[in-house]
């Protein structure tokens, strides 16, 4: 068997983590938060999205934010240089206004179902990927990274099963407008191991598997399982979230992300490298289940934080 040498995590806990929360989370928790994130060692902290505050109103202190990293008020202390800070950015106005903040990397979110499409975004797949491109266009203009996402690249909670051949078809779009890399969501966490594998090897047909990321979310508590599937066919980059916070607006009983502390302690026992710190981001786990009065669900930070 074969795994690679080191994985980044992608943290996307204080944006798909947070979105879903239906009391308001504070701006400063937010940002504390975040700066606890990249303290611990992650690279790259999904912090915002600009979307329309009607849709998801959680997320509507996107300015506030940005703004905040822009000018280093929450950096890290120690990864202050390292940490990317990211925001998504559906349409032409949230990628102004992303700009506006000094926003350095954003990415456009399609689907592989048409019903997700509509209900997330409000438009067809075709539709979104119109909108995305002039989106790509000034994006890469302007220097800013764009990554791209499938979601419902498992299944659905509108329309059930999805064709991986739907899933590679979007993925492939996003490549070709210029996506430095493309996330596979499991938007309901229905997938299983064996379907995982089936689908990336059909995805990675037309986008490399270098190029490819995979955030699943652990509704069926298969995301651990689903993450060892695809790292054996070559994965390198892994979307989680803090203590497994999170949910989506639009995909009703979808659960949290796979927790990261739990990917963490998966990857430190195959002896896979991701430069973080999995004691830091326990305690963070902690910290934010506790501000939102909420369990942790992380299994692994319930483990470290009960036997310190
Ligand atoms: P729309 O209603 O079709 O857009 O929504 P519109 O252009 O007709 O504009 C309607 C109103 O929204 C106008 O305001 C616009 O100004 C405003 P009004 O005149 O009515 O007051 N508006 C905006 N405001 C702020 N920022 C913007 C923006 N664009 C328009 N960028 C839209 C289209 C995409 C805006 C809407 O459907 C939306 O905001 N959807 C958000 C969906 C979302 O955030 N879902 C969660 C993230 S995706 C996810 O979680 C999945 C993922 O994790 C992967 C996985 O797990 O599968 C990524
Ligand atoms: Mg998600």
């Amino acid at each position: 068997m074969h795994f690679p040498r080191k994985v980044r995590i992608v943290e996307v806990g204080a944006r798909d983590g947070l979105q879903n929360e239906s009391v308001p989370v504070a701006t400063a928790t937010k940002l504390e938060l975040i700066r606890r994130l990249s303290d611990s060692g992650l690279a790259h902290v999904e912090a915002a999205s600009f979307v329309s505050p009607r849709w998801v109103p959680q997320m509507a202190d996107h300015r506030e934010i940005m703004l905040a990293l822009r000018d280093g008020h929450a950096n890290s202390t120690t990864a202050k240089s390292a940490t990317t800070y990211s925001a998504l950015t559906p349409n032409m106005k949230g990628l102004e206004a992303a700009l506006e903040c000094g926003v350095r990397e954003v990415a456009v979110f399609g689907s592989a179902s048409e019903s997700f499409s509509q209900r997330n975004i409000n438009c067809s797949i075709a539709e979104s990927l119109e909108r995305f491109a002039p989106v790509m266009e000034h994006a890469l203009k302007a220097g800013v990274r764009v990554r791209g996402y499938v979601s419902c690249v498992l299944g659905c909670p509108y329309e059930g099963e999805i064709a991986p051949a739907e899933v590679a078809a979007v993925a492939r779009e996003l490549k070709a407008m210029g996506c430095y890399e493309v996330s596979l969501g499991d938007t309901i966490g229905v997938g299983t191991p064996l379907k995982a594998k089936h689908m990336l090897e059909q995805v990675s047909r037309e986008v490399p598997i270098t190029q490819l990321a995979a955030h699943f979310h652990d509704t069926y508590g298969q995301a651990l399982a689903n993450l060892y599937a695809v790292l054996e066919e070559g994965i390198t980059v892994i979307d989680s979230s803090v203590a497994g916070l999170g949910g989506c607006p639009y995909a009703k009983g979808a659960s949290g992300n796979v927790a990261s502390e739990d990917v963490l302690y998966l990857l430190e026992g195959m002896g896979i490298e991701t430069g973080v710190d999995l004691a830091a981001l326990a305690r963070t786990g902690d910290w934010i289940s506790r501000e939102l009065g909420r369990p942790n669900g992380s299994r692994v930070g319930q483990a470290l934080m009960a036997s310190c």
